[in-house]
């Protein structure tokens, strides 16, 4: 697969240690940035991401802040995003087997490195079961594009 990365200051250290993680797995990292340590803005690389997805040039998304809640939010508000905030495996997992959520935000200030290689794992390993969640995913799409329309 290929995994976009992209983080805020925040994030560079964990994105790091990240990338090497999911290579390991097999998987072609595309890095979004930053790649500097200077303060740096979440929503443009949240958006960054999330434009790689909508547009063919990756397949998932990692991304990281603070609290992985500001990147979420950012990337959430692209149609077609499904970015989930995760601290622990099981959220990650279910979003993938009930939600196929698209893409993994992740808090460098709530979890440890050996926890968020763990999350990754799982959530990149994990399959969408279709049958009623497909269900329920086309009617949170329905909103969405309604949402857009009202404009
Ligand atoms: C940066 O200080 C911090 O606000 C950001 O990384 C993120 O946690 C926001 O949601």
């Amino acid at each position: 697969m290929r995994v976009a990365i992209a983080n805020d200051h925040t994030g560079l250290g964990l994105k790091r240690i990240l990338k090497q993680e999911i290579e390991s797995k097999g998987h072609t990292v595309v890095d979004y940035g930053t790649n500097s340590t200077e303060i740096a803005d979440y929503p443009i690389y949240g958006k960054r991401a999330a434009d790689a997805l909508i547009n063919g040039e990756a397949d998932r998304a990692v991304l990281i802040c603070g609290t992985g809640f500001g990147i979420s939010l950012a990337a959430n508000k692209t149609l077609g995003i499904r970015c989930v905030v995760c601290s622990e495996p099981y959220t990650a997992l279910l979003s993938r087997r009930h939600n196929n959520s698209n893409a993994l935000a992740l808090g460098a200030r709530v979890v440890g490195s050996e926890l968020a290689k763990m999350i990754v794992g799982v959530w990149l390993d994990g399959e969408f079961e279709g049958d009623r969640h497909a269900r329920r995913m086309e009617m949170i799409e329905e909103i969405e594009k309604n949402a857009w329309r009202q404009r």
